[in-house]
């Protein structure tokens, strides 16, 4: 079989007055109505357990979600055995059939669920409406439709050559053991696509997502229950991260970690399942895609209009919570001063506040430790002489975990905001003598511990050409005249490399291919 290339998602907008917006506002209010009770899902049952969490909304903490079931190691090692339970039906399933449990699911959040999904996005994760469509609805079912397009094109693929009287092929196997997937807060996407990647190439799953993003990740399982995905294949279960680490990295039948989160939590998990090696039946694949201190570059010759657009898109939306988000800029001097006027007047029309009111902008960065974070961020910054803040830098987390865009201008561009990664809505800038961009080129590339998303912004050739080159391992995903977020599934494939991930682009063919083992047949007649 063949699957047909899908096309993506389209992206609703929502404008006032428009079906959509009347759909989703309804979801909102459904949501927020009923306060649900959110099961684990381990095998066939919906398990309930002592300990009943609340999930609050970021931008009104005092607001009570839903309370999760909250399990411990112990739940790990319930979902580990379900999973195993459910691996040999799954596996010998035929492929196609498979694929259609992922479809359907991708044709369910289009068609049923997306106003549902996106006000669970929007409540939970503090996103505004665009960014949860983005998120939740397109990008989620682009994961979807176009990872089944290469699941089949990857199961289609065979030696080119067998010579006279043989036959060589390639099967693909899933892997021996089950997949752990564990997710982060900011993308609900990511949340969904890392346990259904792996699902999809007959794997069997234990998924733990992070805390802040259970509201959306128990509907997203709840599709893919209807969807006809057999119990126990995915096992979605909520517990503390290294509790959870330490039953499954011990596991003799740890096949592999689909990873998205922080850089130290992932080493700290590398490290763990190396010390743990011997225990494995096979090598586990370990799949991370972590931090980001994405740049914005402008040569002398940029579209400066473009940029400064660029600059405030790239780094404000979603509070600057997205692992491509732009947290560094560098600019020629004689773009400057045209530069800083349009991106403060630009700044002081946007609106902070919850996401139920569709005209702010920005929303609540996700939590307390976040929120403390980036304050203590801004408050060293506020008594340092290396740097001055020069928009926002207020905030306030009475009711909500509120940051005001905050640029900060620095003279070094060696300053710690403008290298370690904040995570919130905060733009540190660089500007530099118009003749240096060669040099900055250098300093970008040494200061990438990560190399996640960079932009350059030039109409000059041979500037675009020098960047280009000489940022090669400073970006995995890499712009030229455009901001450095808003990956599509099928056109940019995403990842980085160096402290940013192991770089297996999510939603491409390569990213499946880590979740199968190839065996090579060779029959002679
Ligand atoms: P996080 O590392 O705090 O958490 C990720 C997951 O790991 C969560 O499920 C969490 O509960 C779990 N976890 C945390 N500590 C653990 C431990 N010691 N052992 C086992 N599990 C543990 O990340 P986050 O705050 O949810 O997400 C934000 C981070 O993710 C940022 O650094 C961002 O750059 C990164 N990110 C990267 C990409 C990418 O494609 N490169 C995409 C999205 C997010
Ligand atoms: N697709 C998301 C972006 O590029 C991760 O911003």
């Amino acid at each position: 079989f063949k699957v047909p290339q899908p096309s993506n998602e389209i992206t609703l907008n929502y404008t006032p007055g428009s079906a959509e917006r009347v759909y989703l506002e309804n979801a909102l209010a459904d949501e927020q109505n009923v306060t649900t009770e959110i099961p684990m899902y381990i095998g066939a049952q919906r398990l309930s357990t002592d300990v009943k969490k609340p999930i609050v909304a970021p931008h009104r903490h005092q607001q009570v979600l839903a309370y999760c079931n909250y399990g411990d190691g112990t739940h790990a090692t319930l979902a580990i055995k379900a999973a195993l339970d459910a691996k040999k039906t799954w596996e010998e399933m035929p492929w196609e059939h498979r694929a259609s449990v992922f479809l359907k699911a991708a044709e369910l959040i289009s068609t049923k669920y997306r106003y549902r999904l996106n006000a669970r996005t929007m409540l939970g994760q503090s996103k505004n409406a665009y960014q949860a469509e983005i998120d939740s609805a397109c990008e989620l079912i682009d994961f979807l439709r176009f990872n089944v397009h290469y699941m089949a094109e990857i199961y289609a693929q065979q030696p080119p050559i067998s010579a006279g009287g043989v036959w060589n092929r390639t099967e693909q196997r899933p892997l021996e053991g089950f997949v752990f997937a564990l997710t982060p807060f900011n993308f609900t996407a990511i949340a969904g696509n890392l346990p259904c990647a792996c699902a999809m190439m007959g794997n069997v799953v234990v998924w733990k997502p992070a805390d802040t993003q259970i509201f959306a990740a128990d509907l997203i399982m709840q599709v893919l229950l209807e969807a006809g995905l057999p119990p126990g294949v995915i096992n979605l279960i909520y517990a503390d991260g290294p509790q959870v680490g330490d039953v499954v990295f011990k596991h003799p039948d740890f096949a592999g970690i689909h990873f998205t989160g922080s850089t130290n939590v992932f080493q700290e998990i590398w490290k763990t399942i190396g010390n743990h090696i011997h225990l494995y039946k096979s090598y586990p694949r370990i799949v991370g895609e972590t931090g980001g201190k994405d740049f914005i570059l402008l040569h002398p010759s940029a579209d400066w209009q473009a940029a400064s657009t660029a600059l405030l898109r790239g780094a404000f939306e979603y509070q600057g919570q997205k692992c491509s988000a732009a947290s560094r800029a560098y600019i020629p001097a004689s773009l400057w001063a045209a530069i800083k006027n349009k991106l403060l007047n630009d700044l002081s029309t946007i609106k902070m506040g919850p996401p139920t009111d569709f005209s702010n902008f920005i929303n609540a960065v996700i939590d307390e430790k976040s929120f403390d974070k980036v304050a203590s961020y801004l408050s060293e910054v506020a008594n340092d002489d290396e740097a001055e803040i020069i928009y926002g830098g207020n905030c306030d987390k009475s009711i909500g975990y509120f940051v005001e865009p905050t640029v900060i201008l620095t003279q070094d561009p060696y300053y710690k905001t403008m290298c370690e990664e904040i995570f919130g809505p905060v733009l540190s800038i660089y500007v530099y003598d118009d003749e240096d961009f060669e040099d900055m080129l250098t300093v970008i590339d040494h200061t990438s511990i990560y190399a996640l998303t960079g932009s350059v912004f030039a109409q000059d050739r041979l500037a675009i050409a020098q960047a280009s080159e000489k940022l090669k391992n400073a970006a995995g995903n890499f712009y030229i005249n455009d901001k450095c977020t808003g990956a599509v599934v099928g056109q940019q494939p995403f990842g980085g490399a160096r402290k940013s991930g192991t770089n297996d682009k999510a939603g491409a063919m390569v990213n499946l291919l880590r979740w199968v083992s190839p065996r090579t047949v060779k029959e002679t007649f």
